[in-house]
């Protein structure tokens, strides 16, 4: 099984790449195959306006390391009330359709304040959803960011049981779509 974790900022010192790394950590334990792909590694040429059409040889290695994914976890901070701009550019350099159809995606909302990434989730399902992605209904949504880890890693038990059971059951999800596709 090979599962994509995908880093939702290019943000120096984010607190999601601590969580992507935690994620990572919880799918290999489960055996999978996991390839973290970090939203910092998108190159500034991606801004460039023959992107679309010619992308650089850099946006289309990260591209196809993400088309190899039988699944995706999406870890999304909430900024300004949705998801990172560098999410939503990387998004639109994915191919349509394979980019998103019938690919199972996952979702884990971060954020420093009270809405606990909720609507940057919700924001980002709403694409990934309209791409006809699959989309796993347990998320898991953390708020007061800056509270919550130690060491870089989750300090509370509950949260660290909800994320390794998401991991558990989009294994399960990602297996039961591959073996009858829609
Ligand atoms: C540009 C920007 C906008 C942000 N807007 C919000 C927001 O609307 N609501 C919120 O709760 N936190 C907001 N934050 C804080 C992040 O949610 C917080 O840093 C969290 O840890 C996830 O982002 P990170 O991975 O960059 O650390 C914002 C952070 C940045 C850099």
């Amino acid at each position: 099984m090979h599962i994509v974790v995908v880093c939702g900022t290019n943000r120096k010192g984010a607190l999601s790449r601590q969580l992507a790394t935690e994620v990572v950590e919880s799918y290999r334990r489960r055996d999978a195959h996991v390839d973290l792909l970090d939203m910092a590694e998108l190159p500034v040429s991606a801004l460039h306006e023959d992107a679309y059409k010619e992308p650089a040889a850099e946006v289309t290695a990260l591209v196809e390391r993400f088309l190899k994914s039988d699944g995706v976890v999406f870890i999304v901070p909430e900024y300004n009330g949705s998801y990172p701009g560098v999410l939503k550019l990387f998004t639109d350099m994915l191919p349509y359709p394979e980019g998103f159809d019938s690919r199972p995606c996952a979702f884990i909302g971060l954020a420093a304040g009270q809405f606990h990434g909720l609507r940057a989730v919700e924001h980002y399902q709403g694409v990934a959803g309209y791409r006809n992605a699959h989309v796993y209904p347990r998320r898991l949504f953390i708020g007061n960011s800056y509270s919550q880890f130690v060491d870089g890693k989750l300090g509370d038990d509950e949260l660290t049981k909800r994320l390794h059971g998401q991991a558990e059951g989009f294994l399960k999800f990602v297996e039961a779509v591959k073996a009858d596709p829609a």
